[in-house]
């Protein structure tokens, strides 16, 4: 496997790019995290997922995007996924660009450049990430998943431990850059207000092993 930010590539392509999620059951040893978990998510179409710290919301997302194979059940993807993590999961001792360039081998110096400008890292291409601001780091990691041309992008936590300012600034380039690139999204939040601006629907995980709440909350009705 490669960088985790690009993921899924074993995966055959969907013949109508729907992403179809049936777990039955995923467990750590003896512990249960998640029971019946099923939903789809249609292209295009942009699904938060909820519910208490430690319930299995990146348990799940790391179940969709293929890194963890050990469950049982069944998760149809397309092929090309992005990964933004928790945490930015960056390549510390080399530059900002060369996180877009090392990930991305097609991508040319210009477009890693293009890229970093999108986010506002147009000063930042030569520095580390080290050298860069939490916010900063979230929106490398954000150049760099959409650099792949996700058909489905899976964002867990985005916008947690950000100042308000800089929280605001990330969910409107989030906002913006799905709705140019319009990847099928699935994003974890704690945040009710980020799940409704930037979702059409909100699954909540509950329960102990975790399933959906019963009914998917609408937020703004049918897909776009
Ligand atoms: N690699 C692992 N080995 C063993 N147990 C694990 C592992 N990863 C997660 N767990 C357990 O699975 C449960 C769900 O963890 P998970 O990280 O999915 O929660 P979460 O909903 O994402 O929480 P948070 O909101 O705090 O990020 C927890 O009880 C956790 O301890
Ligand atoms: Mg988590």
């Amino acid at each position: 496997m490669g960088d985790p930010a690009t993921l899924g590539t074993a995966r055959a392509p969907l013949a109508d790019g729907m992403i179809r999620v049936e777990i039955k059951e995923k467990r750590f040893g003896r512990l249960p995290v998640l029971s019946h978990v099923a939903f789809e998510v249609a292209p295009a179409e942009t699904v938060a997922i909820t519910g208490p710290s430690g319930i299995g919301k990146s348990t799940l997302l790391r179940i969709v995007a293929g890194i963890d194979k050990e469950f049982a059940g069944r998760v149809d993807t397309p092929a090309r996924i992005a990964m933004v993590f928790q945490e930015p999961t960056l390549l510390p001792w080399r530059s900002a660009r060369e996180n877009l360039t090392l990930v991305h081998p097609g991508l040319t110096r210009a477009e890693a450049d293009a890229a970093l400008a999108r986010v506002g890292l147009a000063e930042k291409a030569g520095d580390f990430p080290g050298q860069l601001s939490l916010g900063q780091q979230r929106r490398l990691a954000l150049a760099r998943a959409f650099a792949g041309r996700p058909e489905l992008l899976i964002l867990d936590e985005p916008f947690v431990s950000l100042d308000p300012e800089t929280a605001e600034t990330m969910i409107a380039l989030t906002e913006a850059l799905i709705k140019e690139a319009r990847p099928a999204t699935l994003f974890v939040t704690h945040s009710e207000t980020e799940a409704r601006r930037l979702a059409t629907r909100i699954l909540s995980l509950r329960g102990s092993p975790a399933t959906l709440a019963p009914h998917a909350v609408p937020i703004k009705g049918v897909n776009p």
